[in-house]
């Protein structure tokens, strides 16, 4: 019994002796190597960090370099300004030319603010969406903060709407930019979990890319949409442009992707109308773009109230109609009634393949018969001056088409009759042909 007491008490000893002696040997590796273990964990979370950043691909820039990049933001590089602060044009060597937005220092409470919502927003990428490139943030809670963004060439659609250095829009152009918007949109509100909405759809928040296709920006300056249980709307103060919001919203709070569908049906007015959401000109009574379009097109009629530019160019005023029409839905009262933003640009594209088919058709007619009239018989000239004539007949040529096409000929006809709808037929007197 002793015996085994004493064999007990010196196998404690020896356990006890064991760990003062590992705990001592851990204790002195780590005093040896603590600035190595240091610099490994620091190597380890800003590998970390990075790869997220370059997951976001977001990169972050330093003040200097975005100092450089814009002439230490000089007027020369100055794009435009809006409520959140100043656009510049930057030039970034290899990385070429970026869009620099300078935030008004109060825009955010704080840096960490901040680079949340930056690396919220970097996730989000679609080619109708403005990419975010990346972020520098200056040390302070007032430090500079800066977004760097895809350059988009073309201008806004506001440009465009105002007739900015001469320019304007053709129908197809118009309906392009109105079916990316919408898709880049939809994207905001059906590509994202919680979905994002944007709350400040307008014409200058839709920027015109190279090949006029439409590329919304702003998306990041708004909060997310809403999450949890109830995700049909989220309550909270009132953001956005006169004229573009909502009063669905307005008198509810409650916001939902549909008030991104009314700012957007208010838009698809502009572009078939070209007019300000409130004509303050004098030209027009002063109302809202929605009261002033809505009896012609719920009457079916779409050219008294046609942009004016619009008129200068072959028009499909059917088009234009369709998508007057589809922003009426938009904006109705209540949000319910409307449609989504990926129903919207559905809508669009689909109608505007309707219109080019039949643009493809009418043009195939009309070459045909043009080819048929040159395979003429060579005695229906007058070379004797004798006074004969011949007759051409077209198919499924449209009067106006068929004129543009004779006018590039330089050829005349004195006799133009309809016979039927889609047939048209007409007898040219050889003595009219100059
Ligand atoms: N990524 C970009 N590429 C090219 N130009 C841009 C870019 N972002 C903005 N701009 C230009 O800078 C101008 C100012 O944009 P900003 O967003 O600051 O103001 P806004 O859209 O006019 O008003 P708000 O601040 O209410 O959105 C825009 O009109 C646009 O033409
Ligand atoms: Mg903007």
């Amino acid at each position: 019994m002793e015996n085994q007491s004493f064999l007990s008490n010196r196998l404690l000893i020896g356990g006890l002796a064991i760990t003062i002696v590992s705990a001592f040997f851990c204790a002195s590796l780590y005093w040896f190597f603590r600035k190595r273990i240091y610099a490994n964990l620091q190597l380890y979370i800003k590998q970390k960090g990075d790869l997220d950043e370059e997951r976001h691909r977001l990169r972050q820039y330093k003040v200097e370099e975005v100092q450089k990049a814009t002439q230490n933001f000089s007027k020369e590089c100055l794009v435009g300004s809006g409520a959140y602060g100043n656009v510049y044009k930057g030039f970034f060597g290899e990385e070429g030319t970026l869009a620099v937005k300078k935030l008004h220092t109060d825009s955010y409470v704080s840096n960490e603010d901040f680079k949340n919502e930056v690396k919220l927003l970097a996730k989000v990428t679609h080619s109708n969406l403005v990419q975010l490139r990346g972020f520098c943030s200056g040390t302070g809670k007032n430090g500079a903060k800066i977004l760097v963004y895809e350059y988009v060439s073309n201008g806004s659609l506001l440009d465009y709407l105002i007739g900015k250095g001469g320019r304007s829009l053709t129908w197809e152009q118009r309906v392009n930019v109105a079916i990316t918007a919408a898709k880049g949109i939809a994207h905001l509100h059906e590509g994202n979990k919680p979905s994002i909405i944007h709350r400040d759809i307008k014409p200058s928040n839709i920027l015109i890319g190279e090949k006029f296709q439409a590329k919304i920006s702003d998306f990041g300056l708004v909060k997310t949409g809403p999450s949890g249980d109830d995700e049909s709307h989220v309550s909270t103060q009132v953001k956005g442009t006169l004229g573009y919001l909502d009063p669905a919203y307005c008198a509810t709070l409650h916001l939902s992707t549909l008030s991104d569908v009314y700012s957007f049906g208010v838009i698809l007015l502009q572009l078939i109308t070209g007019r300000p959401v409130v004509d303050t000109s004098g030209n027009q009574p002063t109302s809202h773009i929605i009261d002033w379009a809505t009896p012609h097109l719920e009457k079916g009629s779409v050219g008294e109230i046609l942009d004016a530019t619009l008129l200068l160019e072959q028009c499909n005023t059917e088009m234009m109609l369709k998508m007057g029409q589809l922003g009426l839905r938009c904006v109705k009262k209540e949000p319910k009634e409307r449609p989504t933003m990926t129903r919207v640009w559905k809508e669009l594209q689909a109608a505007l393949y309707r219109a080019e088919t039949f643009k493809r058709e009418q043009k195939m007619a009309s070459e045909r018969s043009l080819g048929k009239a040159s395979q003429l018989p060579a005695h229906s000239r007058n070379d004797d001056g004798d006074d004969y004539s011949c007759s051409v007949s077209l198919n499924s040529v449209g009067l106006q088409r068929f004129q543009v096409e004779m006018d590039s000929f330089s050829f005349q006809s004195r006799n133009l009759r309809c016979l039927e709808l889609d047939s048209l037929s007409f007898d040219i007197d050889a003595k009219s042909i100059s």
